[in-house]
């Protein structure tokens, strides 16, 4: 097991931190799905607010662009009652040269209680979380190119929400599967929740090393990773982690690798079209199919917020102090 995936279990067993979907196991998955589902209706509610968090400090502290993601943990922890900061920090004191650790252990020094935490560096939020405070619980918002766990438990409760059994399912997860620690957690999280079929589809450039190990199947060919599946997850090409392995000729991957109304065809009937976001139209996914009739995008948006909520509850009510 990685240093992430035992740092974030306490001796009980119960989470600590999240950091990884590597090595969680299938019933906290799935209480963690069930809390979420629990949240749901605060969201529809005229005061959209649960007491749970009151008196906690949660710091969003990203270190890379995000819209989704920080908004959605923002608006978590406030309907949990929590005070939030918001921390943007290309803008703060890293320009006066204080390192990364040193801006958070200044913030745990104020009485913070819970980390969110976006990094450019794989490892990054397990590297604090094994440094801070037993009062200070650490949240993976995506650390380079490695894990978002957040993102990849919003993907499955939105698919338990639409397909009762993950124990019969076929997803195809499309594109820059190299680069994207959306894909990477999201193999552990469905593998251990019992998909039989996860089709990793992408261009030899962009394609993962040794999907097998991780129990998904590599396809190269659109067409017959689409085909039949129950799920088509797309995936932004991230440009920003491309280093030798470039993607220059955008209409030619748009041809060959683009999620279009025709190829749509090619899944199940009662298919559901997916996206982290933020999607770049008529290059991995073309706008009719984002926001058509299959599409569960902006659903996926609503649900982050409560499955944000259910791990922010769930670590709360897990501290010992
Ligand atoms: C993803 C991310 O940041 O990893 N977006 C997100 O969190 N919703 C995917 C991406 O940036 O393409």
């Amino acid at each position: 097991m990685s240093s992430a995936a035992s740092l974030q279990i306490d001796s009980e067993g119960r989470l600590r931190h999240l950091l990884t979907t590597e090595g969680l196991g299938k019933d906290l998955i799935l209480s963690i799905l069930e809390t979420a589902e629990s949240f749901l209706p605060v969201g529809k509610r005229q005061i959209k607010s649960a007491p749970l968090l009151r008196g906690h400090t949660v710091v969003n502290l990203f270190f890379e662009p995000s819209t989704r993601t920080r908004t959605t943990f923002e608006l978590a922890a406030k309907r949990l009652s929590a005070d939030v900061l918001n921390l943007q920090m290309e803008s703060s004191s890293k320009s006066k040269g204080e390192t990364d650790l040193d801006t958070l252990l200044t913030l745990q020094a104020m009485g913070v209680d819970v980390f969110v935490i976006r990094h450019p560096d794989k490892g990054a939020t397990a590297g604090f979380a094994a440094e801070v405070g037993n009062e200070v619980a650490i949240l993976n918002a995506g650390d380079g190119a490695n894990a978002h766990p957040t993102q990849a438990l919003l993907d499955a409760f939105t698919i338990q929400r639409h397909k009762a059994d993950f124990g019969n399912l076929s997803i195809a997860i499309v594109g820059d599967v190299l680069h994207s620690r959306v894909a990477h957690s999201n193999i552990h999280a469905l593998k251990t929740l019992g998909v039989p079929d996860i089709r990793i589809v992408a261009p030899e450039a962009l394609m993962m090393e040794a999907p097998e190990q991780l129990g998904a199947t590599p396809y190269y060919d659109l067409a017959s990773g689409l085909k039949d599946v129950d799920v088509v997850m797309g995936l932004r090409l991230q440009h920003e982690r491309m280093h030798e392995k470039k993607i220059n000729d955008l209409p030619a991957y748009h041809r060959d690798f683009g999620l279009t109304r025709d190829n749509m065809r090619l899944l199940k009937p009662d298919a559901i079209v997916m996206h982290p976001g933020p999607i770049n139209r008529g290059v991995e996914i073309d706008s009719e199919v984002a926001y058509g009739e299959r599409s569960v995008i902006l659903e996926q948006v609503r649900n982050g917020i409560a499955v944000r909520m259910a791990v922010m509850a769930m670590i709360a009510g897990n501290r010992q102090y």
